[in-house]
């Protein structure tokens, strides 16, 4: 499906509430702008893309440990890292309606104004705004209670970059990465999980030698990309690399580049790779007084370590998924006489499917329904999967392909001699009847 489609956000959006995938966040109250539940079949998907993540950028690599951080630091880390300062938005402030507005988003200024049939400027002089979530610790509200939500996790592998060395006892190069929620007060929310004020970040901070950062830089920028293709088996077409200009390098920057999606409104960044140079270690020993230096074993020389900081938003990274997997195909389940429209399948690939398998008793007698409970019984012992025994075997399987589902497992009046079952795949809609016994083991095999 061309990705241009303008319905094809609306399509996603609509299956995944459909669906139970994601749905407005405190929608009883009417909703809150921008925020998003995840349903059983959301938080599988989400979890299975963290797990993936987490496999290829830790757990399969030497060089790499993990860690998990606060996300109400001390608000002294803000100042050494710049945040507090420099992490801000433009903002102009309509004289008008008092609504405020990111002063670099001119599409939207001019339809504020058209929306007022202003003649004359309606806005303020932009001001500088800062995204980080303010709150206080303790009972007070004074300044010296004030804290604030991590707007990023970078400064918890900085914060810790000491602990993690001496308990690690890891040697340069090596990258300390985190999956946690970040918070934004982000004025221009919106696109569905695209931008939010609360989403969860997958990054890792990698430490080299300082002259090494290049090197390294470019070798975690092909490690991404082909994560984007291999692992998670987008097009290379949906993808392409943005390098920021220097004058628009965020504080702590030397180079960034961005590894856009082809959304459907358009190109966004979907992963970004930065080149930290030594400034976040430099900026905390300077506020702590700590010694955070590495120290080279075989010179005794103490050095700042350079940092390359791949990073991705998981919801992000979800949204982007879903597109990339949904597909309508023409009617295939059977169910072409009564619905005679054409079929959502959600081509996930396996590891990020949230159910792996669906068990289907050809009839909801007794007969087919005892046996078909005991081969789900068994099979939910390894991975997710889903039984279901209403409605005709043909919507059952519309259901099953709408959500991803890899496997549909059939019992039918045959397993009751034959002892076997008919699996079928999603994507190439082959059957094949398995012996009962071997059931688990070979879909085992076909999942790995
Ligand atoms: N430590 C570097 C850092 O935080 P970033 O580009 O500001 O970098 C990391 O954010 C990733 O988080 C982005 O590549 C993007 O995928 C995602 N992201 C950023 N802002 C977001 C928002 N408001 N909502 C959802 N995802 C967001």
């Amino acid at each position: 499906m061309a990705k241009n489609d303008n319905n094809l956000m609306d399509k996603i959006v609509s299956l995944c509430k459909r669906r139970g995938f994601v749905f407005p966040g405190s929608e009883i109250y009417g909703g809150l702008a921008n925020s998003w539940d995840f349903g059983h079949l959301g938080n599988e998907l989400f979890n299975n893309l963290g797990t993936l993540w987490w496999k290829k950028f830790v757990q399969e690599r030497d060089d790499m440990v993990g860690m998990r951080g606060a996300v109400i630091m001390s608000p002294k880390v803000w100042k050494a890292s710049g945040h507090l300062q420099s992490f801000t938005d433009p903002l102009v402030e309509c004289r008008i309606c008092h609504e405020r507005f990111r002063a670099d988003k001119e599409e939207e200024i001019i339809a504020h104004a058209q929306s007022h049939s202003a003649k004359e400027s309606i806005w303020t002089e932009p001001k500088s705004f800062n995204l980080m979530f303010k709150t206080f610790i303790g009972t007070t509200e004074d300044a010296q209670a004030v804290a604030y939500l991590r707007p990023e996790l970078a400064q918890g592998m900085f914060v810790d970059f000491k602990n993690i060395l001496e308990t690690s006892r890891k040697k340069l190069p090596f990258g300390i990465a985190q999956i946690g929620k970040a918070f934004r007060n982000e004025i221009t929310t919106g696109n569905f999980l695209f931008r939010t004020k609360e989403f969860t970040i997958a990054e890792l901070e990698y430490f080299v030698r300082p002259g090494e950062e290049d090197k390294a830089f470019a070798q975690w920028a092909d490690f991404m990309e082909s994560f984007l293709v291999n692992d998670l088996g987008f097009k290379k077409d949906n993808i392409r690399r943005y390098e920021h200009p220097k004058e628009s390098l965020a504080h702590y920057s030397k180079g960034t580049i961005d590894f856009e999606y082809k959304f459907p409104w358009g190109w966004g960044e979907l992963m970004g790779l930065a080149s930290r140079t030594d400034f976040d270690l430099k900026s905390h020993e300077k506020m702590s007084g700590q010694n955070l230096k590495y120290k080279d074993t075989e010179t005794g020389k103490e050095f700042w370590p350079y940092v390359v900081e791949p990073t991705v938003g998981l919801e992000r990274l979800m949204l982007a998924s879903l597109l990339e997997a949904y597909s309508e195909v023409e009617p295939r389940s059977g169910e072409e006489e009564t619905v005679h429209e054409k079929e959502v399948v959600l081509r996930l690939p396996k590891s990020l499917a949230p159910i792996k398998a669906a068990v289907l008793p050809l009839s909801k007698k007794e007969e087919l329904a005892k046996p078909a409970q005991e081969i789900f019984t068994e099979l939910r012992k390894y991975f997710m999967c889903q039984y279901d025994e209403t409605a005709s075997i043909g919507k059952r399987y519309r259901r099953q392909d709408e959500i991803g589902t890899i496997h549909c497992v059939t019992f039918d009046f045959d397993s009751l001699t034959d002892q076997r079952v008919t699996v079928r795949d999603r994507d190439t809609m082959r059957q094949e009847r398995v012996l009962i016994g071997e059931l688990a083991d070979y879909l085992k095999n076909k999942l790995a």
